[in-house]
């Protein structure tokens, strides 16, 4: 079954950073589109614009020229308040440094985005149980970021993304902090959850395991689109150069 309307569509992406002779063109041109239940990973080496671009995509920065539509809205022409509510209601953030509130436990971090739409207490108590358990972390509800690892902080970080039950995820490196077993423990969740609850992903990402299983990966050189591949293409072309996990973890290449 094929979804005919993507719920990213975004076309003509431009960012520029300062002006003149200190100007960075960060973004050019970018056009992507993503479909409920798709995976789309961004790659390319550092200072290619990953994060520019997923920023513009999620509504944390205004592209200088271009479009992006949520669903059939038009995100771009949104008055800053009403960005601000889209995203609080529609999209989700993974951060590479997850982000996270210290003073909170993990079921509290969990519970910031519920708040935020004021959703009752009775059922914001039910999906930070149910959010929790998704991620596996029944049992450290009551742990703050501090006395959690790595990994049980960014499955705070997925549960906590995907409160609201966005639209659209974005995660920008999302396990360039874990080490390269937590890291592929993360990635599956994160994978899993995209087909399982038909949100539609953007991720940057090196990690082979995740470019294997991406349904389109963009390659991107100094802010443009230079390939667009599947993902077993793009790790029969690129191998795992870059990549944060061991040679030992990569799917063979085809
Ligand atoms: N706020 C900013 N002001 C000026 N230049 C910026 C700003 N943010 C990013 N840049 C520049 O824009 C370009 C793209 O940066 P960006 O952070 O998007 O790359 P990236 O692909 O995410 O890199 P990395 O893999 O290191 O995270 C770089 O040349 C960077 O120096
Ligand atoms: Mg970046």
């Amino acid at each position: 079954m094929t979804d005919t309307t993507p719920t990213l569509l975004a076309e003509g992406i431009s960012r520029t950073y300062g002006s003149g002779d200190a100007a960075v063109r960060a973004c050019r041109d970018v056009a992507v589109q993503v479909f409920p239940g798709q995976l789309v990973v961004v790659r390319g080496p550092s200072g290619s614009g990953k994060t520019t671009l997923l920023n513009c995509l999620g509504g944390l920065d205004r592209p200088d020229s271009g479009q992006v539509w949520l669903d059939g809205r038009e995100l771009t022409a949104l008055r800053e308040d009403d960005r601000i509510q889209l995203r609080q209601t529609e999209i989700g953030f993974i951060f590479q440094s997850f982000g996270l509130i210290p003073v909170l436990s993990a079921a509290e971090n969990v519970e910031v985005p519920l708040r935020l739409v004021k959703t009752a207490g009775s059922e914001r108590a039910e999906r930070v149980a149910e959010l929790l358990g998704t991620v596996g972390l029944e049992r450290h509800h009551h742990q703050r970021p501090a006395e959690l690892s790595g990994g049980q902080q960014q499955r705070v970080g997925v549960a906590r993304a995907l409160a609201n039950r966005p639209k659209l995820l974005i995660a920008d490196e999302p396990t360039g902090q874990l080490d390269s077993g937590t890291a592929a423990s993360v990635m599956d969740l994160i994978s899993g959850l995209v087909r399982q609850s038909n949100v539609a992903a953007v991720v940057s990402t090196h990690d082979p395991l995740l470019v294997a299983r991406a349904d389109v990966v963009l390659e991107l050189h100094d802010g443009a689109v230079v390939e667009r591949l599947t993902g077993q293409q793009s790790l029969a072309e690129h191998g795992d150069a870059g990549s944060v996990i061991g040679a030992a973890d990569v799917p063979p290449a085809r």
